[in-house]
């Protein structure tokens, strides 16, 4: 399998050798400064037209880890439009549109495992790999063809721990625009993905907030000491980090506190797992998060201009799995009582505030500086994009 991951970013050992540079020197990471239309975040027109283009790229589906084994399935809106995934006997992924062939009932309801795909309605079933297999009193259906009634299906592909799907403004059968180089095999992410098979909890919030103020929210570490002073803080840096574009999408560097010990030590031996936390966005609304033991991938889901629902995944290694599962207190790193919780809490508050001051009428625009570039470049990305297919 090629490995793109060194062209995409740097490796570990550049990482590191770039923050204790900043740390050494007071300094961050540094890009354009940006200023955003508040129009942009309050205007219907404005979101429809974001909708129109979100739906016509590729994007990130679930986690690999949300369907294991064949049978499992877990289901999501994706910009507008209800979708589910479901692992076949033959262990491969497939998405469909989450509507049954008779009255359009949406078919999976919540994440199981089934054998088979029973519709709660009239009991339409559909086989794994979306096949209509029964109609009960299929004789009162004399001109329906079976073989032409499967679920509908989107093209999708699981790649590096995620299941990735194709445009959805596509017609069903085609193939797509190609998978965009981001999401082919040997990405940034694989390492640390991979191995965090085992879905431990997921929860899904609706929140009253455009979804670009909540992309914002993990995309710069000028916020630590003000808004995370008893929680990140003691462990992180303020306004320190390493911020890298690898084409629609970026990796912003959190360096721990404990990365210093590495200075003492020779360059072949450093690991820096445990001593940063690595954000990758995934253009437009997908974030990986890793931490120690724990691997978050949250989702941001465009609902309406002021409401979006967040779906978090948590993912541990499987021997992070059996130590913890029992455990609720703070150490457990998946748990309500983490301190990455009580940070994400700390999160939605100024989200909230910012959607509060949108209103306000006090500015044209939201200011980004030279320390939030990756939130600029998120922006400008969408913007030249929204150029695009306006042409
Ligand atoms: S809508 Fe599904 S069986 Fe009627
Ligand atoms: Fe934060």
């Amino acid at each position: 399998m090629s490995s793109p991951t060194k062209a995409l970013v740097a490796d570990d050992v550049e990482i590191a050798r770039r923050v204790l540079a900043h740390i050494d020197a007071g300094t961050t990471d540094e890009g354009a400064a940006w200023r955003e239309p508040v129009e942009n975040y309050l205007n219907p027109e404005r979101f429809a037209a974001e909708l129109r283009l979100l739906q016509a790229m590729p994007s990130v589906f679930v986690p690999a880890a949300a369907v294991p084994n064949p049978g499992d399935h877990v289901e999501r809106s994706v910009f507008g439009v209800p979708l589910f995934a479901v692992r076949g006997r033959d262990q491969r992924v497939r998405v469909f549109r989450n509507a049954c062939r008779h009255r359009g009932f949406a078919l999976v309801e919540s994440a199981g495992c089934t054998h088979a795909l029973v519709c709660r309605y009239h009991g339409w079933t559909y086989r794994l790999d979306g096949s209509l297999a029964h109609v009960p009193h299929a004789d009162a259906f004399p001109d329906l063809d079976m073989s032409t009634r499967g679920l509908v299906e989107v093209a999708s592909r699981e790649v590096d721990g995620l299941i990735v799907i194709g445009a959805l403004s596509t017609p069903s059968g085609e193939s797509g625009p190609a998978w965009e180089e981001w999401l082919s095999d040997g990405t940034p992410w694989r390492d640390k993905l991979l191995p965090a098979r085992r879905l431990v909890y997921v929860d899904s919030t609706a929140r009253a907030m455009n979804w670009k103020v909540l992309v914002e929210q993990f995309l710069e570490g000028y916020h630590i000491r003000s808004t995370h002073k008893d929680t990140f803080y003691p462990v992180q840096y303020d306004d320190l980090n390493v911020v890298e574009m690898f084409g629609p999408n970026c990796r912003i560097t959190f360096p721990y506190r404990n990365i210093e010990r590495l200075r003492d030590r020779p360059e072949d031996t450093w690991t820096i797992d445990a001593r940063v936390t690595f954000l990758y966005q995934l253009f437009p609304n997908v974030m990986l998060a890793t931490f120690p033991d724990l691997m978050l991938m949250i989702v941001i889901d465009p609902v309406d201009v002021g409401h979006s629902t967040v779906t978090i995944y948590s993912m541990v290694r499987p021997e992070v799995a059996d130590r913890t599962s029992r455990d609720p207190g703070p150490n457990n790193p998946a748990g309500a009582a983490s301190f990455i919780a009580r940070g994400a809490v700390e999160d939605n508050e100024m989200s909230e505030g910012v959607q509060r001051g949108l209103a306000s009428g006090a500015n044209e625009f939201v200011e980004f500086g030279r320390h939030e570039s990756a939130i600029g470049h998120f922006h400008a990305t969408l913007e030249e994009r929204l150029t695009r297919l306006r042409r």
